[in-house]
């Protein structure tokens, strides 16, 4: 069976759909399945921000096959990895966990280059292409060191 990662912010047109395309570029996906999913619900079934699209494809990535969906209860019982992009993304997961086992699940992402430091990963939706660029870096950095230890 699949390791299952799932990539989790508030919109899921932002942040997360970049790190699962950054992570499956790093992976072996006929063994690691990654996607991505927002707390909220506005952009389900939307594709990502054109500034994520941007990036992304400056990079090498192509993420426009992406569509935002809802975090729900249940992707505790499918995920294995659940990496949430800040603190409030991971409150708001951490409400529908129902046991230690689904908390254990829940890790913020960055805590992969900065551990036990508590640092989010800014949200770019208000600000300019050079926030996007930003995030891109540290979810570049992030990612290659989940693809190492998954
Ligand atoms: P994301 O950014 O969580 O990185 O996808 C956001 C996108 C949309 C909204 C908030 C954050 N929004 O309020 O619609």
């Amino acid at each position: 069976m699949k390791t299952k990662v799932l990539m989790v912010c508030l919109g899921n047109i932002c942040r997360s759909p970049l790190a699962e395309g950054l992570l499956k570029s790093k992976v072996d996906t006929s063994t690691i399945y990654v996607t991505s999913a927002g707390t909220g619900h506005w952009h389900v079934d939307e594709q990502p921000d054109p500034r994520s699209i941007a990036v992304a494809k400056k990079n090498g990535l192509n993420i426009t096959d992406q569509r935002g969906r809802q975090f729900k209860a249940e992707d505790f019982e499918e995920f294995d990895y659940i990496f949430v992009m800040d603190n409030s993304n991971k409150e708001n997961v951490l409400k529908l966990a129902k046991n230690e086992e689904d908390r254990k699940k829940v890790q913020l992402i960055l805590d992969e280059i900065f551990p036990e430091e508590n640092v989010d990963v800014p949200d770019p939706y208000y600000g300019g292409d050079s926030g996007f660029d930003n995030v891109y870096k540290m979810l570049d950095e992030a990612c290659e060191k989940i693809a190492n230890r998954i």
